[in-house]
């Protein structure tokens, strides 16, 4: 083998058995399980693949994938069935080789998995286009309608193919798909009339009763109900995981793409309802007068459905049930059936109806799928067959597949060994020679024309007299005796009679894959295969054209005495064809393998298991290929791999690559025995060399891997070292600027301080120049303004002195003057002129301020408080008494002006100011108000007609009051009205008189200093109304009623008035209690109006809103 990269590396278990080391059946499992366990199904050996069955999907199979595994050399990436598919595609399309794909394993492990995956692979990787499309469409399609007539559910596989298939894909020079053909081997036919248990009849059946429309079954006189047909076992009719309706659709659509008509499917389908008709068809024994009994039809109904549907007249069938022709040298003899040999003939009907039904199939489906070119194609066939069968019973079945692997295996030896020599041919290597097992010893037995055991088989068959299984016996018994490979107990080998693991009627081939043990029963019959002249005749009959067709020799015309070939001698034929022709064709092998019996994922049951790998010949497979060099390389990826083993090669070798190889060998020491040197190609003889390259090249990585790393590292710290130090100059760059600019700064300002101070001293010195400058003039100045001064006030004094002396002498001069005149007129003046003049002017004055009052009094609003200003001080009292007297005068004026009414209600109002004028905060709010008295009209309204005539006396006040309920501090609306005498209290609604106090029996009135109309009328202690207790009320106008109340009480009786308590808190005498009344201020979310709560029977708080 041949590796390019890295198989090598990265590897779960070893992925090439090739290379397993020590080579065992242990470390062969061991290896399987490992890879198993990681998902890994598929595992090499050399070329051929191993494939495990997961039993679950893996995401292997992307198109990522095909992707990965395309155009990859074989070894290149872990194991996968994409790289063989892709390796025999590319050989075939690129070196034009035919090749085959040979798939065995036993049923279950997956085989048809597989060469679906590598149909579809080569499907995805080949080239595309309309008609290139539509081919590889029809090959894939072939698949479901192949399936659904040749697979069952088994216990082992719930869609077993119960056929071997081999399929030739046809290609073209260019490797686009161009059709295909494909061949079918030995169907299992008895499972038509007889399925073993927990297993199913062939697909179909279940799919068209579950998926065909009413009116489809209808036409082919069928009941949906499994149960009604014999030939459908019960056990198992619906499996789950499989929708038997969809498939049939599914089928149906199949068979359209692979251009089956419209009319061939009814027809197809016509003959699946008739096999099962042809199962409910019964026979009773009846008795005949020769004394024998002779088969008849129980219930004819199915029977005759069964020839409508087919076109059968109905006796000739019933007949023929009945009947058998035997015909020999021109003469017929009839003889009759009984009911055993009947139903013989109706299960042999429906098998050879049924296989019959299946080769048409497979022909119909090779006409459209096969190549229609006449060019030379390029083909890669795939085999799915059964792989090695060893069963409990083993019978003719099981020796004819077996057979067929042992022909398998002779390939494979063949073509390896033959690979293998061609190869060592090209390379130029001595081909030595190779121990392996060579079959072709068993094949012999088998197959062989003189004395093989089909022949034989064939012979007894065609014999005339008693044949039966034993006589076949027999005959092995005698000719094979001397056999390496055959046991019996009753040969001639008189080793066997001892050994009882071998029944008498039983014989035992040691087989490549282990021996076997085949019961001979049955083999005479399967082998003969008969169906009855007069039934292939009836069918030949019937008005069917699909069934005519299936019954070639029913017709009359092209008689045949020669008896037909025997199933051994088919089955013989045919595996030498496929054998030819794969020989022609480059194999590629896939060994399936089952890793349980449960059908379940990640079960790696070893026995079985090792079972497989026992019968599958994987171990001498992996002989075979190892019996020369296990390991072979091109040299340049050789070189490339190792070259690090050697300094010579390392790190690049100039010379040619096999040189190279060659130093490195020889430097390496290995023993020369080991190797050999071909043309391309370097041949390791053992794994243990190969694996000993390996293990140096790991330690030498690990070496190179440290170098590496010691050289990555130093050239990093290096690298971080120089960035470190080129930072270091920068920073100092930068400080050192930043140091200087401040050292600079700080000059600067020194600078300035001593420069300011120089300057400042250079300035004061001129200012003190300047000052003493100013000085000296200011001094100047000074000096001759005080001269000026001097000399102005010198002129002063004596321009005064000269005034004064004029005065002096005017004012003497007028005293003289007057001196003269009054000694002159003095005989004229009376004594007491003075006071006369004092007097008069005096008179004058008053009269002037008489005068101007006069002419300015103010208006005679008593309000107004002008007053004109006093005009002399010495009038100040006069001035006041007069505005006195003037005030007092014009009220008096205004009074007098006043009728009765108006009179009596400023009485009122003057009364109400008394009792209330800064004790209740709501006194200020009344007094615009004018006192109504009757609020009501009560003589006026007719609504208060009844209380009016009640009251007798005039009516002071009525009004509307709210009387506090005493137990919960609620109002009820009252009519409160006052006369002269009593107060009365009245329902507002009815006008009914509730309470009449006569005035005599109220003590005082209580209310409170703040703004709120609550006030409480006390009674007297023992008076007549003190029964009912003291009344609380609220009214808007408790200042009227309290002022009339209070006048009204004072005008009739002599005594005192009511008292008046305005307070916060005073009691009340509620009937029994004193209850006090307490008013707090509350927060004005109660509105404008006060509220009153009962607290206890000892307090009624009144709460009232703080006055805006
Ligand atoms: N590669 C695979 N991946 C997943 N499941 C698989 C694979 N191969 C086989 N199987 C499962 O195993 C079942 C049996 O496989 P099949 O190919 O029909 O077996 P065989 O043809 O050998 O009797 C399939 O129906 C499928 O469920
Ligand atoms: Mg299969």
């Amino acid at each position: 083998m041949e590796v390019k990269t890295s198989l090598l590396d990265n590897m779960i278990g070893v992925g090439d058995m090739v290379l397993l080391e020590p080579l065992n059946e242990d470390s062969f499992l061991d290896n399987l399980k490992k890879r198993f366990d990681h998902n890994e199904i598929y595992t090499y050996i050399g070329s051929v693949v191993i494939s495990i069955n997961p039993y679950r999907s893996l995401p292997i199979y992307t198109p990522e994938k095909v992707e990965e595994y395309r155009n990859r050399n074989f070894y290149e990436l872990s194991p996968h069935i994409y790289a063989l598919a892709d390796e025999a595609y590319r050989s075939l399309r690129d070196q034009d080789k035919d090749q085959c794909i040979l798939i065995t394993g036993e049923s279950g492990a997956g085989k048809t998995e597989a060469s679906k995956l590598v149909m579809s692979y080569v499907a995805a990787v080949c080239g595309k286009g309309q008609e290139v499309n539509k081919v590889k469409e029809q090959l894939l399609q072939s698949n479901p309608v192949l399936e659904a007539f040749g697979n069952a559910k088994t216990v082992r596989n719930d869609n077993s193919s119960r056929f071997g298939k081999y399929m030739d894909i046809e290609f073209d020079f260019k490797g686009d798909p161009l059709g295909g053909v494909i061949s079918n081997y030995l169907l299992e036919k008895s499972r038509v009339v007889k399925q073993p248990r927990g297993e199913r009849n062939f697909h179909i059946f279940y799919q068209l009763l579950s998926g065909a429309s009413d009116d489809t079954l209808k036409k082919l006189k069928l009941d949906r109900d499994f149960s009604k047909y014999n030939y459908l076992s019960l056990d198992s009719a619906a499996v789950s995981g499989l929708d038997d309706a969809a498939n049939f659709r599914t089928v149906r659509n199949a068979m359209q793409i692979v251009g089956f008509m419209e009319n061939e499917m009814q027809s197809v389908l016509e003959l699946v309802a008739a096999v099962l008709k042809l199962g409910n068809i019964e026979f009773k024994p009846e008795l005949r007068c020769n004394g024998i009994d002779e088969s008849r039809v129980k219930d004819k109904n199915d029977l005759k459905e069964m020839c409508e549907l087919l076109g059968i007249e109905q006796s000739v069938l019933e007949r023929a049930f009945s009947y058998r022709t035997v015909e020999a040298k021109m003469e017929k003899v009839s003889t009759t059936l009984n009911v055993a040999q009947a139903y013989y003939a109706r299960d042999a009907l429906a098998k050879n109806l049924y296989s019959r039904l299946f080769s048409w199939l497979i022909t119909r489906i090779n006409e459209t799928i096969r190549a229609q070119a006449k060019t030379r194609h390029k083909v890669m066939g795939v085999l799915d067959i059964y792989g090695f069968e060893i069963f409990e019973d083993n019978s003719f079945e099981q020796f004819i597949i077996n057979y067929c692997n042992e022909k398998l295996q002779q390939i494979f030896i063949e073509l390896t060994l033959r690979e293998e020599q061609e190869e060592y041919v090209r390379e130029g290597i001595e081909w030595t020679n190779i121990e392996y097992f060579n079959n072709a010893i068993i094949c012999d037995l088998i197959e062989n024309n003189q004395n093989g055991i089909l022949a034989m088989l064939d012979e007894e068959c065609l014999r005339p007299g008693t044949v039966t299984d034993e006589t076949f016996l027999d005959k092995l018994n005698t000719i094979c005796a001397e056999h390496q490979h055959f046991e019996s107990r009753l040969s001639k080998n008189s080793k066997f009679l001892t050994d009882h693991s071998l029944p008498h009627n039983c014989f035992r081939i040691q087989h490549y894959a282990g021996k076997v043990l085949y019961k001979a029963e049955g083999f005479v019959d399967k082998n003969n295969d008969l169906l009855y002249r007069d039934l292939s005749q009836a069918m030949y009959k019937a008005n069917h054209s699909l069934m005519k067709q299936l019954f070639p020799e029913g017709n009359p015309a092209k008689v045949n005495l020669k008896r037909p070939p025997t199933a051994g001698f088919q089955f013989r034929a045919s595996v030498g064809t496929l054998m030819s022709n794969l020989q022609t064709k480059n194999p590629n092998y896939i060994r399936c393998v089952k890793p349980n019996d449960k059908k379940a994922s990640h079960i790696f049951t070893e026995a079985l298991v090792c079972h497989q790998v026992r019968y599958l010949g994987l171990m001498e497979n992996v002989r075979v290929r190892r019996a020369g060099y296990a390991f072979r390389q091109a040299y340049e990826p050789c070189l490339e791999r190792y070259k690090m083993l050697c300094k010579k090669t390392w790190p690049h070798w100039r010379g040619p690559a096999r040189e190279g190889v060659e130093v490195l060998l020889t430097d390496l020491q290995v023993p020369t025995e080991e190797f050999s040197y071909g043309r391309s190609k370097i041949f390791i003889r053992n794994p243990r060399t190969l694996f000993f390259l390996e293990e140096k090249r790991k330690q030498c990585l690990e070496d190179l891997a440290t170098l590496i790393q010691k050289i990555y590292r130093g050239w990093k710290c290096r690298r971080q070292f120089l960035l470190l130090k080129k930072s270091q100059i920068v920073v100092a760059a930068w400080y050192r600027r930043y140091a200087q600019q401040k050292k600079y700064q700080n000059i600067k300002k020194a600078t300035t301080v001593v420069q300011s101070y120089a300057r400042g001293w250079q300035a004061r010195k001129l200012l003190r120049k300047l000052k003493h400058e100013k000085k000296c003039e200011e001094a100047v100045t000074t000096i001759s303004a005080y001269w000026h001064g001097t000399q102005a006030r010198r002129e002063l004094r004596r321009l005064k002195e000269e005034a004064r002396r004029e005065h002096a002498v005017a004012v003497i001069w007028a005293y003289w003057q007057g001196l003269k005149v009054r000694r002159e007129y003095r005989k004229f003046f009376r004594a007491n002129a003075g006071k006369k003049i004092y007097n008069f002017t005096i008179q004058r004055i008053m009269q002037k301020y008489f005068l101007d009052l006069k002419h300015n009094m103010p208006p005679m609003s008593p309000i107004d408080k002008s007053w004109p200003p006093r005009p002399y001080l010495f009038l100040e009292g006069v001035h006041t008494e007069l505005k006195r007297i003037f005030h007092l005068w014009r009220c008096k004026k205004y009074r007098s002006q006043f009728t009765e009414e108006k009179r009596a209600v400023y009485e009122e109002k003057l009364k109400a100011s008394e009792l209330f004028k800064d004790k209740k905060a709501l006194y200020p709010s009344s007094v615009s108000q004018p006192f109504k008295g009757d609020y009501l009209e009560i003589n006026k309204n007719p609504k208060y007609q009844k209380l009016n005539n009640v009251v007798d006396e005039k009516v002071l006040l009525a009004d509307v009051v709210n009387k506090i309920n005493r137990a919960n501090g609620k109002g009820s609306a009252r009519i409160l009205l006052l006369t002269k005498r009593s107060l009365i209290l009245a329902d507002q609604k009815t006008g009914h008189v509730k309470a009449s106090v006569p005035l005599a029996d109220l003590a005082s009135v209580s209310a409170s200093t703040q703004a709120d109309g609550f006030f409480a009328l006390q009674l007297k202690e023992g008076s007549t109304s003190a029964a009912k207790g003291d009344f609380l009320l609220s009214s808007d106008h408790l200042i009227e009623i309290i002022t009339k109340l209070h006048r009204v009480s004072a005008s009739f009786s002599e005594k005192e008035p009511i008292g008046l308590d305005i307070s916060d808190e005073f009691l009340v005498q509620f009937k029994h209690d004193k209850v006090c009344i307490k008013f707090i201020q509350g927060s004005p979310k109660n509105g404008n109006n006060a509220s009153c709560k009962r607290k206890n029977n000892r307090l009624l708080e009144v709460s009232v809103p703080v006055s805006p």
